[in-house]
Formats: C-alpha cells, sequence, structure tokens
C-alpha cells in the first residue's frame, strides 16, 4: 500500500487556530509499506501505528518523502499503514498525528488522503480544488530536520495573534488568486508569508539564504510546513526557470529538490 506527500502553499500555522490553508498533493513524491517475512528494525512510530490498526508481524516501509522536513512523511505513513490493514485512514492518521505532533491541525492528513489541491480549514468541510495554475513549484530540502510539536509550541508561546492574522489574511487572497490563476500575485503573496513566518522565528540562517537566492531567479519563496528547517518551496512560470534555480540552489546545501507543475 501507498500514500503520496504534500506541500502547504499558503496558511501553515495560522491553520492551528482556525484559518484557512491551501495545500497540494505531490504525487511524485510516496511511501510504499508492505509485510516482511522475518524480522526487521521497526522504528517506534511504525509501532504504534500497528498497534492502532492490530497488525502483526513487521512491516517494510520504503519512502522517498524526506522525514521531518514539512512534506507530510507521517501523516503519508499512517495512511499507508491503515491502507494495508483496511482500517479507516482518517481515524488512523488523525491519531498517529496527534501522538507525533500534539496538537495537529489535521491539514497533512486531509490532503494525503483525498491526493486532492484543497482549501483546509479546522472544523469545516474541505473544498477541493480541481484545477492546476499553469505554474511550476520548486521544492528544496534544506536537510534540516524538523519538529513540527517544536514549531507549533514556539508559535504558541510567541502568542502573536497579529502575525497569525496577517498569515491568515494572506491565504484568503492567495486563494482568490489560485482560483484565477493569478500566478505573479501569488509569488509576491509567498513572499510577505515568508516574511510573516520569519517574524514566528520559524525560520533560521541556512533558510534565510536559500530563500534570499531562490526568490532572485523565482516568483516568490517561502517555507512550507512547520519550519524550523524542512523545505522551501519557490513559484515559476515556467520548468527551465525552475530547473536554473536547482542547479543554483546546490550552492547553498540543498540536499535534495523536486519540480513539480501545480
Ligand atoms: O508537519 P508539517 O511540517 O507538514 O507542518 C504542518 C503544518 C502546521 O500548520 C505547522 C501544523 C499543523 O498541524 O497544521
Amino acid at each position: 500500500m501507498q500514500a503520496i506527500a504534500k506541500v502547504i502553499l499558503f496558511g501553515e500555522h495560522s491553520v492551528v487556530y482556525g484559518k484557512k490553508a491551501l495545500a497540494i498533493p505531490i504525487k511524485e513524491l510516496k511511501l510504499r509499506v508492505k509485510k516482511q517475512e522475518g524480522k526487521c528494525y521497526q522504528d517506534e512510530h511504525v509501532e504504534y501505528i500497528k498497534g492502532l490498526v492490530n497488525l502483526k508481524g513487521y512491516l517494510n516501509v520504503q519512502s522517498n518523502i524526506p522525514i521531518s522536513r514539512g512534506l507530510g512523511s507521517s501523516a503519508a505513513l499512517s495512511i499507508a499503514i491503515a491502507r494495508l490493514a483496511g482500517a479507516d485512514e482518517k481515524i488512523i492518521s488523525t491519531l498517529a498525528e496527534k501522538k507525533a505532533h500534539g496538537n495537529p491541525s489535521g491539514i497533512d492528513s486531509a490532503v494525503i488522503s483525498t491526493e486532492k489541491a484543497l482549501v483546509f480549514q479546522k472544523g469545516r468541510e474541505n473544498i477541493y480544488i480541481d484545477k492546476k495554475i499553469g505554474a511550476y513549484l520548486l521544492i528544496m530540502d534544506s536537510g534540516i530536520q524538523s519538529s513540527t510539536k517544536e514549531a507549533v509550541e514556539n508559535v504558541k508561546k510567541l502568542n502573536r495573534m497579529d502575525l497569525i492574522d496577517e498569515l491568515g489574511d494572506i491565504t484568503e487572497k492567495a486563494i482568490g488568486h489560485f482560483m484565477h490563476d493569478n500566478v505573479y500575485s501569488l509569488g509576491t503573496l509567498m513572499k510577505k508569508a515568508q516574511n510573516i513566518l520569519v517574524k514566528l522565528k520559524l525560520s533560521n540562517e541556512k533558510i534565510d539564504r536559500i530563500v534570499k537566492k531562490a526568490n532572485y531567479y523565482s516568483l516568490g519563496s517561502k517555507i512550507t510546513g512547520s519550519g524550523l528547517g524542512g523545505c522551501v518551496i519557490s513559484l515559476f512560470t515556467s520548468k527551465k526557470k525552475a530547473n536554473k534555480l536547482r542547479k543554483k540552489i546546490k550552492k547553498e546545501g540543498v540536499v535534495n529538490s523536486w519540480i513539480v507543475s501545480v
């Protein structure tokens, strides 16, 4: 059984406070899980999910979704195991994400389970977006593992609801521009969102350097997911332009990158 990755385009962190977020599935990155004959190492979180779905024996997990980089690897894991066990993937991933992240909004599970681009808001029906905007995204892995739990707790301690509101407003605008394929406006909003994520202390020196260089070549760039490391995304009008940055950004210590159409 398998599950895919996700990217949050707009609204990470503010989504925890009930604001909207916009996310897309990343089908190029996948996690596969199957039953394994004989023993093998079983990570603590895999054991926990196996317990939830009452699965015995060992599991073989193969994945090209980098772990703890904001691309939804933990939700993909719980969803793939739930699928293997024939369990309810929504219930299982909600429980597993709570164990892993404390107080998750549920956005990762929603996108990864449905494999659809969507507007997510806690306690509301998902709004699915069955369209593309004719743009390209370069996803750049900083190589720094980050803890979603820690990032969410740090934001809570900072208690800057003014910044959360700003992120919410940016996301509202971004959803409108996404619907109208306003790629340039989306790039500008990505830069604005990143400035706020920096104020929320979710960046670091390496991410700042990647974003600075990426902004030079792209329409806009920002952290995706919890921050404190993880991945940066940049928006482009063409694959060729995305490829140019892909080559240049290696110098900044990006360990892996992917180009996806949006
Ligand atoms: O787990 P990540 O890095 O994909 O982050 C999820 C996005 C947050 O808004 C930071 C947390 C959440 O639960 O929505």
